[in-house]
């Protein structure tokens, strides 16, 4: 597929997730030649900066890539342009658009454009009102917007959000970002479960016990505190990450591959899960904030301790739950999900626990007899394991389990790309298979809604339990397992 002359715009050129993750992407892609060579990128923001400023500060954040690559980049950075602007101020949007014409003309980008508001969350509606009243989003086949998660802070806001950018769009224009929709990881779930025959017939109730979903981080809050402060672990990782890989996990096959097919799946899926209904929703739930902890030579500031961060702050830094699907294929069987940062290894898995075997016949090595697992490595050492049980060699018939392994590494020769390279692409092809859609986005909202009622109504009902860094979480979320006699699996 061919990506057609362009003109990427980023609004937040001056923000960390620009110069860390969107332009490393887009050099990817242009060392992949995956861009057209008609391709131009303007980064747009408040600061003064002129083209070469803004070149100037990518190339500082680059250096090591440079040092690679010199001569790319060196072809690379005149793509790279810069225009201050407010999107609050009419007058800004009127130079943007002579600026976007100068650049079609000096580019010969066709008027093809890429909007990527990359800004504050809530700057998402005046953003695309902006584009919109500047009639810049006027042609849908040539002017796209993106747009960065969290979509809305809860259900009503998302559905007010995307009322409004679907007055300003059609929502073929318009693609909500998920970068875990990216991973090539992420994505292979979706192969290893369609694209063979011996899982589908098992990826279901009768021999599934459990499904773990984890994405666990070693990093803090970093220089985020202002966002994190207002979005906690709820609304940053597990309404759209976590949320997303648990309806890939989940939902049932599509007719094809086609972008409808698959989001109309996921939809439904999440319009099925819900929150453990056996308990209250306090009780499906637990919140932890990380507190001091490392090691005497490396020790590490608890959460309420970082700069920016209320001293007293309740915002969550670890979350764990449980939730059900409510439908043929899931009745029944849990989803224990959990992320969290500063725990004790970074790595992010989705893990199916297969039904015990009906008859023990051998007596297990350690004691129980295995369950059959499945780990779908998300990050990283991307990969997946089975695990299955052997006879222990020897005299007697004792049964010992084994893992059999596929890696990533080792089978293609080289690490993935990161997801921005793959969503950015797709997102300039105008193919939104990876995006979530606007019903997607609200069935996620709702399905955290009672939680989120609680967090604000009656915060004293889903406390946040300290934990030391780099552990893994609150004791509170190993008794949300013990109490099913079940155990986080250790990565
Ligand atoms: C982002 C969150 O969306 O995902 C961050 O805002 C988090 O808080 C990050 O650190 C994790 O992404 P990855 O790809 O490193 O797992």
């Amino acid at each position: 597929r061919v990506i057609s002359p362009q003109c990427l715009i980023i609004f937040g050129a001056s923000g960390d997730l620009t110069h860390r993750k969107l332009v490393p992407a887009l050099f990817k892609l242009f060392k992949q030649r995956r861009l057209p060579s008609e391709f131009a990128l303007l980064g747009c923001a408040r600061r003064p900066w002129s083209d070469i400023e803004f070149r100037k500060k990518m190339s500082v954040s680059l250096k090591d890539e440079i040092k690679l690559n010199p001569n790319e980049w060196e072809e690379f950075i005149t793509r790279l342009f810069y225009e201050p602007v407010n999107l609050e101020r009419p007058e800004d949007l009127v130079k943007l658009g002579t600026r976007l014409e100068e650049i079609d003309r000096i580019k010969a980008t066709h008027a093809n454009r890429t909007f990527y508001l990359s800004v504050a969350p809530k700057f998402y509606a005046s953003g695309c009102k902006a584009l919109a009243d500047a009639g810049l989003l006027k042609d849908p086949r040539r002017s796209r917007v993106v747009i960065e998660k969290p979509f809305g802070r809860d259900y009503r806001s998302a559905q007010s959000l995307n009322r409004i950018v679907q007055n300003c769009a059609l929502e073929s224009q318009i693609f909500r970002i998920d970068h875990y929709l990216g991973k090539e990881t992420v994505q292979n779930i979706l192969v290893l479960r369609f694209a063979n025959t011996i899982f589908e017939p098992i990826w279901n109730r009768n021999y599934i016990s459990n499904v773990q979903i984890t994405s666990a981080e070693t990093v803090g809050v970093e220089d985020r505190a202002g966002y994190y402060e207002s979005s906690g672990a709820l609304r940053d990782m597990v309404q759209n990450h976590l949320t997303q890989m648990l309806a890939i996990t989940a939902m049932e096959p599509p007719g094809h591959f086609d972008p409808e097919a698959i989001r109309n799946e996921k939809a439904k899926v999440l319009q099925a899960a819900h929150l453990a209904n056996e308990l209250e929703p306090w009780e499906c739930c637990v919140r932890g904030q990380y507190s001091k902890g490392g090691s005497k030579k490396r020790p590490l500031i608890g959460y309420r301790d970082e700069p920016g961060v209320n001293p007293n702050s309740t915002t969550e830094t670890y979350v764990a739950m449980k939730l059900f699907i409510n439908n043929w294929r899931w009745q029944g069987v849990p989803f224990y999900i959990r992320t969290g940062k500063r725990l004790a290894k970074r790595t992010s898995e989705v893990v199916l626990t297969f039904r015990e075997a009906p008859v023990h016949l051998f007596d297990a090595a350690g004691g129980t007899p295995t369950s059959n697992q499945l780990v779908l490595r998300i990050q990283p050492d991307e990969g997946a394991e089975f695990k299955f049980d052997v006879k222990s060699p020897g005299s007697g018939m004792r049964s010992r389990p084994v893992e059999m392994e596929f890696s990533y590494d080792e089978s293609f020769g080289e690490p993935s790309d990161e997801g921005y390279v793959r969503l950015l692409a797709d997102a300039m092809l105008g193919d939104p298979t990876l995006f979530t859609r606007s019903d997607e986005v609200e069935a996620a909202w709702r399905l955290y809604t009672p939680l989120l009622e609680i967090i604000e109504d009656s915060p004293w009902q889903l406390p946040t339990y300290p934990y030391e860094s780099r552990t893994w979480g609150p004791s509170e979320a190993d008794a949300l397992l013990a109490k099913d006699q079940l155990l986080w699996r250790r990565p």
